[in-house]
């Protein structure tokens, strides 16, 4: 026993409460009436206790509601201490019940040790809170540190119990506290969301790529070796850097250069645009950097920041001008962002105009919150080339707990763009620390931003936590998530170098430039998992198809001993093929353009399917055209597209000498048609474009004679019209028609497809049988098909008794072709 306690060893390893006394007695509530907390007894859970804390309204500020306790012991810088406590919640808004847990310095300024949110619903659900202190604590009261949980939400109804504060001593490793719910949902191995984040970045990230080898006379090359070597992603990869780090002469100056140019295709300046540097000092590392980026492959470079409207962020004699006369500070504002915009004008390709307008709200408070959309209108006119942004934290950080933030910025992005101000993209910083926020949520705050319909970009990543395994770990699943989602369109590292960043913990690189688990998983996903080089042979047809990431390539193919490279960019939506050899374009009459059910030639109508027939282009064997990743009829069936001056249609079909595409609605006056193959254009044919060209699809693809018809029986079963079935009068027949209908399922439910000039409203069609019009009150038309308008009309009641009845549709003012027919009893 002595030996033991003499040896000390044991009892430093247990972990000690920094809280003074029984925690349950330690809180008291401020902010609101005392009695909003009170202590109640719980059943069956590992605590008999807890406390019922309610909110009974918000507040401005987070901390302005809640429960404190000042009884705290002495602690160090570097301790290592794990908070647990259970909560549930018994009444919420919207939104479920939460509480955010703080451990702070006493006084200014207020130094936070741990800020971290946590929910829950109506069951207990354990919370595990581990943090580093962040100063060394040796008094109580304002001079030491204070425990509390804030409150400050809509009025909800919480229970916290069982709750432990433990210190296990200086760098005690968060991997050996035992944690079961840290560090974030969704980093099993198995979690749901990877599969569906992998097919998504599969289907959006990437694109067919069809290499064709042939000879010089046109001929096929098999088995020709080829390959796919990516040079660029399409997305871009990037990171903070410094003006500073770049003109630097040193050996880590050089490093600095070289990781840049290795790790990255996108970069924003850190600190040499900011308003206050760039008036003062940093005019000259800003130029250096502009100029040395797209020297060295580096073009996609963000401005960052015009304004900044806090006053911490202001120079100083903008933040003079907040107590002035507001048009002075107004013009100071609008002469910089002219100014700096000016001057970055062809070098940067997007600029941070506003940066942190939710915390950040001086100047709004003399000019008003609809000065923001000004802002914008006049970066438009300094720089129209570039793509303006705003930039905020805390919309995917701290768990993605923090309501009052997204709501917040999401009501600053709806004003700007609700008074005009031209808004391109919407940044999102993503600076984590302990609070790591689970991919499934991330991709829910995404969508929710996502669908202002603007591009959306991670702009400053950063992890901050000691374990380097979480952190790589959480940078894996976080750009994987981000990566998936089709609204971000890049994502930057908010610096990458220990020896230059401003949270020297989250760097990929330590200060001796060896790569840390983080920089792995970057090197990882960008240049391996995400980039594309592969090889292959041409099959006997002289082609390699292969999938590959979006970018830029150099395509290499051998045919005839000889070794040829060619540049392709990689782009969504359309096939992207690289050309060895000679390639036979097309031919294509306008005798050949006919409409698919009418087989009327000499003009064409937006939303007609037309037939066209020529040579040279097709596949040999039939090749139907398929919906695309945006639930829109594909723009190429079999290697063929159709081109109307220039936009590629929607295809139905395609077979050798012929294709089925669906005139866009864009089409106007006359259209400039031409057919591709397998990337070579045929001539182009000239049509005059009419109103509407309405067609029947008939039985035997004539054109005449049988409708393809369908007598609706009364309990709905269908007959094919024919003159052993023929209708009968007052019931309904169901027939096709094209030249009237959307191109696109997206047009059957009101709302615009994606495809360009889709759809104007559908003309009114109407239909006549055996010469009487039907006008029954139930008829009813709606799309089957892209193209294709399926029309239920009600035999009139007065129309002939014949075999073969005259059968006519009309749209606006032109009638379907003569000479089809359908069976009347
Ligand atoms: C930081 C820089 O990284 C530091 O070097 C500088 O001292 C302060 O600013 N949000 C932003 C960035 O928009 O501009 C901040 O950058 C980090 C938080």
């Amino acid at each position: 026993m002595l030996v033991l306690m003499g040896c000390g060893t044991l009892a430093a390893q247990q972990p000690v409460s920094i809280i003074n006394g029984d925690p349950l007695s330690c809180f008291s509530m401020s902010g609101a009436a005392a009695s909003n907390l009170t202590i109640v007894n719980v059943q069956g859970q590992p605590f008999s206790r807890a406390w019922h804390i309610k909110t009974p309204n918000n507040s401005a500020n987070p901390w302005d509601i809640r429960i404190r306790c000042f009884n705290t012991l002495p602690a160090n810088k570097g301790d290592t201490i794990l908070a647990r406590f259970w909560m549930r919640t018994l009444a919420s808004g919207a939104r479920p019940g939460m509480t955010t847990f703080v451990v702070e310095k006493g006084r200014d300024p207020y130094t936070k040790s741990v800020q971290w949110t946590v929910s829950a619903g109506a069951e207990w659900k354990l919370a595990e809170i581990p943090f580093t202190m962040l100063e060394t604590y040796t008094a109580t009261g304002s001079e030491g540190y204070n425990i509390s949980f804030w409150v400050t939400f809509e009025p909800q109804e919480i229970e916290i119990g069982g709750l432990s504060v433990l210190n296990y001593g200086p760098n005690f490793p968060y991997s050996k506290l035992g944690l079961t719910a840290w560090p974030y949902e969704g980093r099993e191995p198995n979690a749901a969301w990877r599969t569906i984040a992998a097919q998504r970045i599969e289907r959006i990230r990437k694109a067919d790529i069809v290499v064709l080898v042939r000879d010089e006379t046109g001929a096929p090359v098999a088995n020709a070796p080829v390959r796919l070597r990516m040079k660029r992603q399409a997305f871009g990869f990037g990171s903070a850097v410094a003006g500073q780090g770049l003109m630097d002469g040193s050996a880590d100056g050089a490093r600095y250069r070289d990781s840049i140019q290795q790790l990255f295709n996108k970069v924003v300046l850190e600190n040499d645009l900011k308003w206050p540097n760039w008036e003062t000092w940093s005019r000259e590392s800003a130029r250096f950097a502009l100029d040395w980026l797209p020297a060295h492959g580096i073009a996609d470079v963000r401005g960052h920041n015009v304004i900044w409207p806090g006053k911490s962020n202001l120079p100083p004699d903008v933040v003079k001008l907040l107590g002035g006369p507001p048009d002075d500070l107004r013009k100071r504002i609008n002469d910089h962002i002219a100014e700096i915009m000016a001057w970055t004008r062809g070098k940067v390709t997007e600029w941070d105009v506003l940066n942190e307008p939710y915390s950040n709200k001086d100047v709004q408070a003399v000019l008003g919150d609809a000065e923001m959309a000004v802002w914008f209108k006049k970066a438009r006119e300094a720089d129209p080339g570039v793509k303006l942004y705003i930039n905020d934290y805390d919309i995917v950080e701290d768990g993605g707990f923090d309501f009052a933030h997204q709501d917040g910025y999401y009501n600053i992005i709806r004003g700007i763009l609700d008074r005009g101000g031209p808004l391109d993209g919407i940044g999102l910083q993503s600076h984590f620390s302990g609070n790591l926020t689970s991919p499934e949520r991330v991709l829910a705050i995404l969508d929710r931003f996502a669908a202002f319909g603007k591009e959306l970009e991670v702009t400053e990543f950063d992890v901050t936590v000691g374990d380097e395994q979480v952190q790589a770990d959480f940078t894996r699943d976080f750009i994987t998530a981000c990566f998936s989602h089709p609204s971000i369109t890049g994502f930057l590292m908010w610096g990458f170098w220990e020896g230059r960043h401003w949270r020297p913990q989250a760097a990929m690189i330590r200060r001796d430039w060896s790569i840390k688990p983080n920089g792995e998983v970057w090197r990882d996903l960008i240049f391996n998992q995400w980039w594309t080089d592969v090889r292959g042979v041409t099959g006997t047809d002289g082609v390699f198809r292969a999938r590959g990431f979006l970018g830029d390539y150099d395509v290499e193919a051998t045919a005839g001993g000889q070794m040829k490279t060619v540049p392709l960019k990689v782009v969504r939506g359309s096939p992207n093929y690289a050309l060895f050899g000679k390639q036979a374009a097309g031919k294509v009459t306008a005798a050949g353009i006919v409409n698919a059910a009418s087989y009327a030639g000499g003009a064409v109508a937006p939303g007609e399917m037309v037939t066209i027939y020529g040579a040279g282009f097709g596949p040999r064997q039939l090749s139907l055209s398929g919906y695309d990743s945006d639930g829109v009829l594909a723009t190429v069936a079999g290697d063929t597209r159709v081109l109307f001056d220039g936009l590629a249609a929607p295809v139905v079909h395609s077979l050798e000498g012929q294709v089925s595409a669906i005139v866009p609605y864009s089409a106007a006056g006359s259209t400039s048609i031409s057919v591709e193959y397998q990337g070579a254009a045929s001539n182009p044919v000239s049509l005059p474009v009419a109103a509407s060209a309405p067609g029947l699809f008939t039985l035997d693809y004539s054109g005449k004679g049988q409708a393809a018809a369908l007598n609706v029986n009364d309990d709905g079963s269908t007959v094919l019209n024919s003159a052993a079935h023929p209708a009968q009068k007052g019931r309904f027949i169901t027939i096709f028609l094209t030249g009237a209908g959307q191109t696109n399922p997206r047009g059957i439910d009101g709302k615009l497809p994606a495809y360009p000039g889709n759809p104007v409203p559908v003309q009114p069609v109407s239909v006549v049988i055996g010469g009487v019009e039907s006008r029954a009150a139930d008829n009813w038309q709606g799309m089957v098909f892209p193209g294709v308008l399926q029309l239920n009309v009600r035999i009139p009641p007065d129309a002939p008794s014949a075999l073969a009845v005259a059968l006519t549709a009309r749209v606006g003012s032109a009638s379907s072709q003569p000479g089809v027919t359908i069976s009347i009893q």
